[in-house]
């Protein structure tokens, strides 16, 4: 019997490949041909036991882990690894039955029913005491099997459920809220009640942000996000203890990327390694980008350690209204391509295609067809290539690029009613592609995070921000970083209370601007504006003018600025400078530089964009929603002012160029080859040398160990 490699350190010494694998969906026999198809496409770990919770304990209390041995010794036999699954994503019937208080609740009071999965209420007692039985059942079990490589904790925490609204969880939000604020009283500044009569003389009277008649408070809204983030964690935390009884191995819970409901920065100290699930659309052109986003920030939670992609489709998911289908050659590409940006593992969803339930139609890496079939070609392919790029194992992706995020900061915003449309994500996702485009992979930082180090540090829309962190931010300006501020930012601080005196107080040492007002832009250029003005009967409105609309948010970059000297370099014509959905109103401070005026509407010749030196390095602030020439304009010149020289410099169009240690990624995107020169070394994933130019076919990648 061949036993899996047992792996040191914190994750291992290969790269992880394999799928979510579910056998009790099939007939016993399957699984010797599976193990043997796994072997052939060079799987080295499955995820087994994810839905399989009905099986194992097919009444309260009874266990039947038979099966389960079965799977666990053959997988071993066969040289794969085992990523364990506690099986608790979704309850057996009984529960539901037995015990229907375990069923969660949604914001209208419905209770939501079985014949789907995740129906279980987070703060559930009963649930939690369940699940984590099992979970201690099956690391007694297991502890010691030679398959066992990882723990993997129930299954995308919050993915269909990620508040309740019953009375458990009611009950349970007003002890987190009785913890929190101590006294009744301090509950009720903090959430400002003496608005709209909402005055509160005990905790046992607070409920969770259930149907209301109309706007919930803010504060209790945003209070019920981070209690429901907390409720979920307190689950997989349960689980994690009953497991350590027995097993020391890793243990991990499969995230989301940038999933709003769960911190991720506070679960990331509670796994061993970061697991991520990622499905780019590839019906888009933005789907590499993408691949970067989520990848840049899987890297990033546990600082810069590597992580395991959990799960991606190998061809088309079944879950979008329309549904494109991977390209030949990108399901290797883009898995290259995570890796470049620091994953030590590729997994899949899922290992064999299902011809029965709501996935049947969700590629796998075994798909209906078989092994006759471009997806178990490009299968065997990808295999092969990670099997070649063991040297990678654990390096690190150093960027001197950070991204400031914060996850309560992205629920008061959502939380507030107002002032204009909530695009804190959005906003985060365009800042990375500006420097994703420039050739860049990104370090996302935290409000805890170590700032030191990055040159340049993008703060897109961070709406609540603390005096501290604001405080940080300026040391690292001090000390040299150029500080790129996008507003809205600063508007209220890390309670959520407003901040008078100019929005964006907390950032004025830093930026020397203070937002007197938002001015936001009416309407949208598609939309229709409101009713119908007809210039021929209408004499009074037909003469008042439009305030500017979406797409009129025009800027001037002012002459001789570095802003505008980067715009002349970017193209012929020079693109303009635009923004959208929001202005603001500046105050500006002494030594201030404007960069950018508004160019029309009501703050026509205004500041827009501010630039300010900063004991040795440099803020940035904008004061609108910078579309994507402006923000690179922004990104070239604190590029060109740090003296930083892209990786992607010298790279045909389409090509994205990443170190991971000793070993560079060329990965092209395009669809036609790229000649690239100036690169010596091995390509790992053909084993040629290469001795200064080397050509990366169409959709394919090199990595070109020095
Ligand atoms: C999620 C789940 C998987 C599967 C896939 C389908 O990632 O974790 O069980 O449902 O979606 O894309």
């Amino acid at each position: 019997m061949t036993s899996p490699t047992q792996l040191p350190g914190d994750f291992g010494t290969f790269l992880a490949y394999g799928a979510d694998y579910n056998p009790e969906q099939w007939p016993a026999e399957t699984l010797a041909e599976d193990i043997a198809l796994m072997q052939e496409a060079g799987v080295t770990m499955v995820t087994v036991g994810v839905f399989s919770w009905g099986l194992l304990e097919p009444e309260p209390g009874r266990y039947d882990f038979a099966w389960l041995d079965r799977v666990l010794d053959e997988l071993a036999a066969g040289g794969i690894a085992v990523d364990l699954a506690t099986a608790t994503a979704s309850p057996p019937v009984w529960m539901a039955r037995e015990f229907p208080e375990t069923l969660p609740v949604d914001a209208h009071g419905r209770r939501l029913g079985v014949g789907s999965r995740q129906q279980y209420c987070p703060s559930s007692p009963i649930f939690r005491e369940f699940a984590t039985r099992l979970a201690g059942a099956l690391a007694q079990r297991y502890a010691d099997h030679p398959a066992l490589r990882l723990w993997h904790i129930s299954n995308e925490y919050g993915c269909h459920v990620a508040q309740c609204h019953c009375a458990e969880s009611t009950r349970d939000f007003q002890r987190w809220l009785r913890n929190r604020y101590g006294t009744i009283e301090a509950l009720n500044d903090a959430w400002g009640t003496a608005f709209w009569s909402q005055h509160y003389t005990d905790f046992t009277q607070v409920h969770t942000p259930a149907a209301m008649p109309t706007f919930p408070n803010p504060g209790q809204v945003a209070d019920f996000a981070a209690f429901s983030d907390d409720a979920l964690r307190a689950c997989y935390l349960a689980e994690k203890v009953a497991i350590r009884e027995h097993s020391d191995k890793p243990i991990t819970t499969n995230f989301m990327g940038l999933f709003e409901p769960t911190n991720y920065r506070r679960w990331a100290p509670e796994v061993d390694v970061v697991s991520d699930d990622s499905y780019p659309d590839p019906g888009t052109t933005t789907a590499a980008r993408e691949t970067a986003f989520v990848s840049d920030l899987s890297r990033s939670l546990r600082d810069g350690q590597p992580f395991l992609l959990m799960e991606q489709v190998t061809g088309m998911v079944q879950w979008r209204d329309r549904n494109a289908r991977k390209r030949p050659g990108v399901f290797t590409l883009q898995s290259l391509q995570r890796v470049a940006h620091g994953a030590d593992g590729i997994m899949q969803f899922q290992w064999r295609q299902s011809v029965r339930g709501a996935e049947a139609f969700h590629s796998a890496m075994v798909p209906h067809a078989g092994r006759d079939s471009r997806t178990w070609a490009e299968v065997v392919q990808l295999g092969r290539a990670l099997g070649r790029l063991a040297p990678v194992v654990g390096a690190r992706v150093d960027t001197p690029i950070g991204l400031l995020i914060d996850w309560e900061s992205l629920w008061h915003r959502q939380a507030a009613v107002g002032p204009g449309p909530d695009r804190g994500i959005e906003a985060i996702r365009a800042w990375h592609a500006t420097a994703f485009e420039a050739g860049w992979p990104v370090d996302f930082l935290f409000p805890d995070s170590d700032f030191s180090g990055y040159q340049v540090i993008v703060v897109p829309e961070l709406y609540a921000l603390s005096d501290a962190l604001a405080k940080r931010l300026q040391a690292a300006a001090d000390a040299g970083a150029d500080v790129i501020v996008a507003a809205p930012s600063g508007i209220c601080d890390e309670t959520g209370k407003v901040a008078t005196g100019g929005y964006g107080r907390s950032l004025r040492s830093l930026t020397g601007v203070r937002v007197a007002d938002h001015h936001l832009p009416a309407g949208s250029a598609v939309a229709p504006l409101g009713p119908e003005v007809d210039p021929r009967t209408d004499a009074i409105s037909a003469v008042i003018s439009h305030p500017a609309r979406v797409d009129e948010v025009v800027l001037e970059a002012v002459r001789g600025t570095p802003l505008d000297r980067a715009l002349d370099r970017m193209a012929r014509p020079r693109p303009a400078l635009a923004g959208a959905l929001w202005a603001e109103e500046l105050l500006l401070d002494d030594g201030v530089t404007v960069w950018a005026e508004f160019a029309a509407g009501d703050l026509t010749a205004q500041p827009a964009i501010t630039h300010r030196r900063c004991g040795q390095g440099a803020a940035t602030y904008i004061a609108t929603d910078l579309s994507s020439a402006g923000r690179s304009a922004i990104f070239q010149v604190a590029q060109a002012r740090q003296r930083l020289t892209s990786p992607r410099a010298g790279m045909p169009a389409g090509v994205e160029r990443v170190q991971r240690g000793a070993v560079t990624f060329l990965l092209n995107h395009a669809d036609t080859a790229a000649q690239i020169s100036g690169i010596v070394g091995t390509d790992l994933l053909t084993g040629q040398a290469v001795t200064g130019h080397i050509v990366v076919p169409a959709r394919s990648a090199a990595a070109v160990q020095q």
